[in-house]
């Protein structure tokens, strides 16, 4: 099951290895920078550097999150 607009979802470690092992990290990254079709440039966060993005991605990408 996809996110919002068919993005991948937070934690979906296999959707997720699947992207990074086409398109490699700097990839994904200049996807989020440059936008892709329903992704909006930067993510919608203007303020955010590409290490910021690799972060997000890396957090993202990892099956254990937090439980808030
Ligand atoms: C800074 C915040 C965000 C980050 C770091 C991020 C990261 C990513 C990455 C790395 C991908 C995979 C790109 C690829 O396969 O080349 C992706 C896909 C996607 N994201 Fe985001 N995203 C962010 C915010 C958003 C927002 C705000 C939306 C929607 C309003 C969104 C919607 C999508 C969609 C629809 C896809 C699938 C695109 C496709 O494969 O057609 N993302 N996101």
């Amino acid at each position: 099951m996809a996110g919002a607009a068919g993005a991948p979802k937070s934690g979906d470690v296999k959707a997720w290895a699947a992207r990074l092992k086409v398109k490699g990290m700097d990839g994904l990254v200049a996807s989020v920078r440059n936008g892709l079709n329903a992704m909006p440039p930067g993510g919608l966060c203007n303020s955010c550097s590409d290490e910021d993005h690799v972060a997000l991605i890396s957090y993202m990408a990892a099956a254990e999150h937090a439980d808030f």
